[in-house]
C-alpha cells in the first residue's frame, strides 16, 4: 500500500493497472477513517482488482464558518486502516495539488443540492460535485463507492454522473453504526462523553420511525411528529431538518405510496449529525440489524 500526493503518480499507476486488463474501484474519503469508510473498501475490493482510496479534506465543500480547519487529519492511523482492508494506493494530495492557483471551474447542480442539507450548507454540494469530478477525471475508477449515511450526496453524485454521461458505476452501501446505535462519522470525535450519549437520539429516531413505518404507518407528518418529539426530548439536541423525501428527488413526500427516505440533521452541541433511512431496507425484526 503506498501513499501517492501527485496527480501524474496515480494516474500513472492506473493506467499500469489498465494496460493490465486490471479493473479499479475508487473510494473517496476526507479521512480520519472508520469502520464505514472500511465497509466502502472492502465493497471495492470484492468489485474490483485495485483499489484506490481518495483521502483529501477538501475546502471547497465547508462553508466560510463551518469546520474545515478543525476536521480531523491522521493520515498514519488511515494508512494502517486501509492498508489492513487491503486498499493499493491512498491518494493524499495537498489542496494546492487539487486547487492551483487561477482554478475556476465548478460542477455545479440545480436541482437537488436546493433541499435538505443544502438548505443549511448552501455551497456543499458544488463542493462535493467538483471534487468527486476531479477524482473521477484523475483516477478513471471503473466503479466509484459512496455511502447511504451522506443519502443527499449519494443522490446527488448519481445524478451528476447520468446528467454528465461519467462512465462509472455509483455505488451506494448502508450505513455502519456503532453497537449502540450511533451512525459513525469523522465528527463524532468532535463529541464530548455527554454528547455521545445525547446523539443517539437520532439512532433511536431513525429505529423509531422505521417501526413506524413496518408497523403500516402511511402518514408522513405523523411519522416526522413523533421523530421530532423524541429529538426534542433530549436538551443537547436541536433540529435542523426531519424530512421524508423521495430518495431520487429530495422532494417531500406527504403518504408513504413508495419506497422514500428518511433523512435528518440534528445539531448535538455545536456538532451537525445526519442519519436516514430507506423505506424499502426495512428487514423483519425491530430494527434488528443495527449494522444495516
Ligand atoms: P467522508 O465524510 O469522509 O465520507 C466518505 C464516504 O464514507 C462517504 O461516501 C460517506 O457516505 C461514507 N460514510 C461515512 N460514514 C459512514 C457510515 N457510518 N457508514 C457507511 N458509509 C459511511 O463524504 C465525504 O467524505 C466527502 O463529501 C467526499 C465524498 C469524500 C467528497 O469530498
Amino acid at each position: 500500500m503506498q501513499v501517492v500526493k501527485n496527480i501524474d503518480e496515480v494516474r500513472a499507476q492506473v493506467r499500469e493497472w489498465k494496460t493490465q486488463g486490471l479493473t479499479v474501484g475508487l473510494v473517496p474519503t476526507m479521512g480520519y477513517l472508520h469502520d464505514g469508510h472500511a465497509s466502502l473498501i472492502d465493497a471495492s475490493r470484492r468489485d474490483n482488482d485495485r483499489t484506490v482510496v481518495s483521502v483529501f479534506v477538501n475546502p471547497m465543500q465547508f462553508g466560510p464558518t463551518e469546520d474545515f480547519e478543525s476536521y480531523p487529519r491522521d493520515l498514519e492511523r488511515d494508512s494502517k486502516l486501509v492498508e489492513v482492508h487491503g486498499g493499493d494506493i491512498i491518494f493524499n494530495p495537498e489542496p494546492y495539488e487539487m486547487y492551483h492557483e487561477g482554478f475556476s471551474s465548478f460542477v455545479d447542480m440545480t436541482v437537488l443540492t436546493q433541499e435538505l442539507c443544502g438548505l443549511s450548507r448552501p455551497v456543499h454540494f458544488r463542493g462535493v460535485c467538483t471534487v468527486v469530478s476531479k477524482l473521477f477525471n484523475i483516477v478513471k475508477p471503473d466503479r466509484a463507492y459512496f455511502g447511504k449515511k451522506d443519502a443527499q450526496q449519494l443522490a446527488v453524485i448519481r445524478h451528476m454522473v447520468d446528467d454528465l454521461n461519467m462512465d462509472i458505476e455509483i455505488i451506494g452501501c448502508p450505513i455502519v453504526r456503532e453497537s449502540n446505535g450511533l451512525a459513525m462519522s469523522s465528527r463524532n470525535t468532535y463529541l464530548s462523553d455527554a454528547e455521545k450519549k445525547a446523539a443517539l437520539v437520532l439512532s433511536k429516531a431513525v429505529f423509531l420511525g422505521m417501526d413506524m413505518v413496518k408497523n403500516g404507518e402511511k402518514n408522513s407528518s405523523v411519522i416526522i411528529g413523533k421523530m421530532k418529539k423524541l429529538i426534542e426530548a433530549e436538551p443537547l439536541a436541536r433540529i435542523d431538518y426531519v424530512k421524508i423525501v423521495d430518495s431520487a428527488t429530495m422532494q417531500q413526500i406527504p403518504i408513504l405510496n413508495r419506497p422514500v427516505l428518511c433523512a435528518m440533521a440534528v445539531y448535538i452541541g455545536s456538532t451537525r449529525l445526519i442519519d436516514n433511512f430507506f423505506t424499502d431496507e426495512i428487514g423483519g425484526g425491530s430494527h434488528g440489524n443495527i449494522n444495516a
